[in-house]
């Protein structure tokens, strides 16, 4: 053993703790994150950090009378029981979802998380597709109604349960710096970024909208909106957003836009999942 042992290290030791070579990916994200929901909860000190789960309807209490006369009669109740339905169904190979990827119940608080063996970011809808293509169905495919109702199913199965993602070593650290870039990166004629709607203009308005808060961004997907009278998962939502700056969106469930979900999850890490939920 080296002499010249640091005080610190010497402690590390006694403790049985680990030795940090490089960055600590946990506590470099946590930091992060840290930073990130503070810039948030100083710029809205009247909504509870558990709140942000409600998006613009957490800004105040006219909204959240609206929110709640929108969901008296939930309108995705049949998406739901037909997902329900796809889960166990027999595919072209005689094999369901569920032999795939297990129950359903608690599954969507599993996701995203970092594939260490592929050194990805898995997220559910693209592992439900990836499963349905090598079950012989051309059916469940991105954009499909099938997806978005087995996606709204699967929301429905993990309701009450918190999100729980973990950046786990420096690749995964990585993946989680790429999302949060992507959410700082200008996009599209507008040049405008993630960050300059919903964080530096969050609350203010945008033509007829107003702009939610960066915090519980993925808690409540898929959303059930009016103005398109369906289902729309985070994904679609995500490349809505990016084709409103004029600039062509990154393909659903590809790296970048399952890169920026991992950063937004970890985000919400704490907050509970209330998917599907109504939005206008
Ligand atoms: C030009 C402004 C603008 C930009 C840039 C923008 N958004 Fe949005 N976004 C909106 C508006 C307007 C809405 C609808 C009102 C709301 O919920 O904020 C919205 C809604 C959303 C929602 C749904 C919120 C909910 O409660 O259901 C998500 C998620 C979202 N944006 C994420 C993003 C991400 C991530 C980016 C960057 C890739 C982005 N947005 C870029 C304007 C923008």
């Amino acid at each position: 053993m080296k002499k010249t042992i640091t005080t610190a290290a010497m402690l590390a030791l006694m403790l049985g703790a680990p030795v940090l070579q490089a960055a600590d990916a946990p506590a470099t994200a946590e930091a992060q994150a840290k930073e990130f929901r503070d810039f948030t909860y100083k710029r809205f000190p009247d909504i509870k950090p558990a709140d942000y789960i409600y998006g613009v309807y957490a800004l105040n209490e006219d909204y959240r009378s609206q929110f709640d006369a929108m969901n008296e009669f939930p309108p995705y109740d049949g998406a739901i029981a037909q997902g329900k339905e796809l889960w166990t169904k027999p595919l072209a190979n005689g094999k369901s979802l569920q032999d795939c990827l297990g129950q359903a119940k608690g599954l969507r608080a599993m996701y995203p998380f970092f594939d260490s063996a592929t050194n990805k970011v898995r997220v559910l809808e693209a592992d439900v597709i990836q499963c349905a293509q090598a079950y012989g169905d051309d059916k469940i495919k991105a954009k499909s109604k099938e997806i978005k109702n087995i996606s709204a199913y699967l929301s429905s199965e993990s309701r009450g349960l918190k999100v729980d993602v973990s950046v786990p070593n420096d690749k995964a650290l990585a993946a989680f710096e790429d999302g949060r870039t992507r959410f700082y990166q200008k996009t599209g004629q507008l040049n405008l970024s993630c960050a300059d709607c919903h964080q530096y203009h969050s609350g203010q308005r945008a033509r007829s909208e107003t702009l939610s808060p960066s915090i519980g961004k993925t808690a409540h997907f898929p959303s059930w909106r009016l103005k398109a009278d369906g289902l729309v998962p985070l994904h679609e939502r995500l490349s809505g957003c990016v084709k409103d700056t004029r600039a062509k969106p990154y393909a659903l469930y590809g790296s970048e836009f399952s890169n920026l979900e991992y950063f937004l999850a970890y985000i919400d890490n704490g907050l509970v999942i209330t998917g599907p939920a109504v939005r206008k």
